[in-house]
């Protein structure tokens, strides 16, 4: 090879590298501005936009909110909040006697209606989807809250769960969510027809059971995850129809459920975790690369903003570190329930 040889050959090559570390800059510069751009867009959902205004799903006018799970927790605070905004209720779950004593609290405080339904879902019983057909096919609904749902009464092994905790875990979170949606939702968009509202609204609670798969609540984890499938096709179904069809995740929120009494930083209760929730419809908050989703709570969102911008909910690090979380609370919930099986 003559000397000029040699030395085109080696501009040759710098020309390659210069291509290739042009384009890393270029990538990287994609990069870093998909990233500003994504938290920016977290930042004033969160914390710069004002609340959503009901007014364009029919509040105030004789509309009715449908809330499943509504005689505690966050299902209760959901129908609470709707009620401050004027929608009348229908509130579907277990207990009669907790139900009826909502219904005489918030129709004397709020000056709305409210229709009461008391049933287990986890019977997956045809006669209870007969009963809400029948007390809601003529009501004017505009939106429906799926919030009814149960997790594992402690972290188990997915091998040791019991059979009829893994069914009900299934038929409430899932099968029930389903058909109630089957029936409500061509009501609601017979109603956004009849100009009775401009838009009507389908929230489901997911969890960040469902987001981040979960050692020791391997079923519950599941029936969540299936929900922000489900719920996001369902988007994509109705948005024809004018109806807003959105998934809701939570981490940890104080309630019979999660048996957390005390509040934090990263656990809130149930009326500021709903107030959250409302404030945002429509937007994503911490969930940015999800359509129709939301992460309401401000602590929620960053937390999974962080993982997903770093090692993913589908990690292995992700799933050790959850993994080790629930093997100490299944811990310490064994020797909490020896101690009382002691006394
Ligand atoms: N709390 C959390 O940390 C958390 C976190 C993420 C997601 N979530 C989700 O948020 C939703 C509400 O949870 P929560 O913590 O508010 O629960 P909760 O306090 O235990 O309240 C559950 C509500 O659902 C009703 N319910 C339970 N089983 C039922 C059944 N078989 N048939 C009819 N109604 C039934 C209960 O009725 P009774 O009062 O009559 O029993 C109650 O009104 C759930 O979908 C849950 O997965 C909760």
């Amino acid at each position: 090879m003559s000397f000029i040889d040699e030395i085109q050959s080696v501009a040759g090559t710098c020309k390659s590298v210069n291509i290739l570390l042009w384009c890393v800059f270029g990538f990287g510069v994609l990069k870093l501005t998909t990233l500003i751009l994504r938290t920016l867009a977290m930042l004033f959902d969160l914390f710069i936009l004002p609340s959503v205004n009901y007014a364009k799903y029919g509040a105030g006018k004789g509309n009715y909110c449908v809330v499943t799970g509504a005689s505690d927790g966050i299902g209760k605070e959901y129908a609470r909040q709707m009620a401050q905004r004027g929608f009348n209720l229908v509130l579907i779950s277990r207990t009669l006697s907790k139900l009826e004593s909502i219904k005489t609290q918030f129709e004397g405080q709020y000056k709305i209606k409210v229709e009461v339904l008391a049933m287990d879902v986890a019977a997956d019983d045809s006669s209870n989807y007969e009963q809400i057909k029948q007390l809601c096919q003529n009501l004017p609904i505009t939106v429906l809250i799926n919030n009814v749902g149960q997790s594992h009464s402690i972290p188990v092994p997915f091998l040791e769960t019991q059979e009829d905790e893994l069914r009900n875990i299934i038929t409430i979170n899932n099968t029930a969510t389903l058909l109630i949606t089957q029936i409500i939702a061509p009501i609601i968009r017979d109603t956004v027809k009849d100009k009775k509202s401009s838009r009507g609204l389908i929230l489901t609670m997911g969890s960040f059971g469902g987001l981040i798969p979960t050692p020791l609540l391997a079923t519950y984890s599941g029936s969540k995850a299936f929900l922000q499938n489900w719920s996001t096709a369902l988007a994509g179904e109705l948005s024809g129809d004018k109806i807003d069809v959105e998934l809701v995740l939570s981490y940890l929120v104080t309630s019979a459920m999660s048996k957390i009494r005390k509040t934090s930083m990263m656990i809130p209760n149930p009326k500021q975790f709903v107030a959250s929730t409302l404030k945002s419809v429509g937007r994503r908050c911490g969930s940015q690369e999800r359509y129709a989703t939301v992460t309401p709570f401000w602590s929620h969102a960053i937390y999974e903003f962080v993982i997903d911008e770093t090692f993913g909910v589908y990690s292995k690090i992700v799933n050790t570190i959850n993994h080790s979380f629930h093997k100490s609370i299944r811990i310490r919930a064994l020797k909490k329930a020896a101690r009382k099986a002691k006394k």
